[in-house]
């Protein structure tokens, strides 16, 4: 494979950058000067011919990897059929097969009922208004580091970066948010070890808020991300999982899985919750769902998706190309993708561990993650002081280095890419990511 060394971005690429910081809303936040002009698996070219390793997989989303042959020929076939109906309307089988499909690998014993949404912000908003509508309480409760999407009902969920909500406020009544279980940054200020060895952020839940401010059965949900996402890829430990399980079964409250980033094999499991032997009520899903086409879900038990006709809809959801999409993306993910996830992810845990040894802004470093959802918080002393700075400088090296990858929470970095990605891709990457990172450490003066 011929890589280009040019400069990045090259003059193609900053021609599109001008013109689209000229007219795209300001709003859209993190970009990095990439201008793709395709991609195949695991790797992209920019419009200027330079090649990259694809570390970010579109924040999660391309299961399959760019332009797997057999979901182009999915869309293609189902494009000539047609392209919409309104499954609100009208039925078609594509639709059916992929709820049955999702029913079928559903996290939680018995059947299943499916709503399909165009993304992961629809597929919690969903959530919300089931679980309200089926115990027909009011109160949410959800976490801090949480990030749920950014619409209205969604982003009162959302609590990881105030800039997310400023200057959106008054959300949605009925919202509480709690500590998240993560020892390496305890919000009751405790030491990581007594945070290991008992989290106080379920006792939070029934001791401070029950008893203070919420009465438990006036809370509809627990809505929780079982690996938190945009908040810095933090995995929770099972017994606090566990726990928000039986607290929800002592007062009659929903769990919400929101398996939007963490769903679909990424952690190596259909859905990371099952990494806990945890069943929640209520499934949310998007992302990697359909590889890149516009598709999310909200999956619960049968029981508490009952509510009536014209209760919930939307115009395009469910729609018949994401859905063919959809069907060929769940049969990949089940034939192999899901386990190479798993394999995959392994190596680079691994790696990584053995990058602490060189690398002073490893040394300390939280690396955590479930099969190719990890994370790397970066920091720079036993305190864990987080490199925020150094964080960004490692993305935007990365670029010039041909690796597309992306931060997380204050200072970490997410190693998420395509389920498919083979050995010698992530190799690749990694060596990219550890250039990257020594010019980065050597620019700050740290080695
Ligand atoms: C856990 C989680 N929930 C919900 C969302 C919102 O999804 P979308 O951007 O498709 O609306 C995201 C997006 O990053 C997410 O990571």
């Amino acid at each position: 494979m011929v890589m280009n060394t040019s400069t990045r971005p090259g003059s193609r690429s900053q021609a599109v950058i001008a013109r689209d910081s000229a007219i795209m809303s300001g709003s859209i936040s993190n970009r990095y000067p990439f201008v793709i002009e395709r991609g195949e698996g695991a790797r992209v070219w920019d419009v200027d011919g330079n090649d990259y390793i694809d570390f970010a997989a579109g924040i999660a989303v391309t299961a399959t990897g760019h332009s797997h042959p057999k979901v182009v020929e999915a869309i293609t076939e189902q494009a000539k059929k047609f392209i919409h109906i309104a499954g609100t309307d009208y039925y078609y089988d594509v639709q059916v097969k992929v709820a049955e499909k999702l029913a079928s690998i559903a996290p939680f014993d018995g059947p299943a009922r499916v709503f399909l949404t165009n993304s992961g912000t629809e597929a919690v908003e969903g959530a919300i208004k089931l679980a309200r509508w089926y115990t027909d309480r009011q109160q949410i409760i959800a976490f801090y580091g949480a990030f749920h999407g950014r619409s209205m009902g969604s982003l009162s969920l959302t609590a990881s970066k105030v800039i997310q909500k400023d200057g959106f406020f008054p959300f949605v009544p009925g919202v509480h948010h709690v500590p998240y279980n993560n020892p390496y940054r305890c919000m009751h200020g405790r030491e990581e070890a007594a945070c290991q060895a008992h989290c106080m952020c379920a006792d939070f839940i029934t001791d401070v808020l029950f008893k203070r401010t919420v009465p438990a059965e006036s809370v509809a949900a627990i809505i929780l991300e079982p690996v938190q996402g945009e908040g810095g890829y933090v995995v929770p430990d099972t017994r606090f999982v566990q726990q928000l399980r039986d607290i929800c079964d002592e007062h009659g409250i929903l769990l919400i899985a929101d398996e939007v980033q963490s769903g679909i094999g990424r952690t190596g499991k259909w859905w990371s919750i099952e990494h806990h032997g945890v069943q929640p009520d209520i499934v949310c899903s998007a992302k990697g769902i359909a590889s890149g086409m516009p598709l999310g879900a909200v999956i619960a038990r049968e029981e508490i998706m009952s509510w009536p006709s014209g209760a919930h809809g939307s115009t395009f959801a469910g729609n018949p190309v994401s859905c063919a999409a959809a069907l060929v993306t769940l049969e990949l993910v089940e034939n192999g993708l899901m386990q190479n996830a798993a394999e995959q992810g392994e190596f680079i845990m691994d790696a990584l561990e053995e990058m602490r040894t060189h690398h002073p802004t490893l040394k300390y470093a939280r690396i955590a993650g479930q099969g190719l959802m990890i994370g790397a918080e970066l920091v720079l002393d036993e305190k864990h002081t987080p490199a925020k700075a150094l964080r960004d400088t490692v993305e935007d090296i990365a670029i010039e280095n041909g690796l597309l990858i992306l931060g997380c929470g204050e200072s970490g970095l997410r190693f998420s890419p395509a389920l498919m990605i083979d050995r010698a891709a992530v190799q690749e990457g990694l060596e990219r990511f550890e250039r990257s990172l020594t010019q980065a450490e050597q620019a700050a003066g740290l080695l």
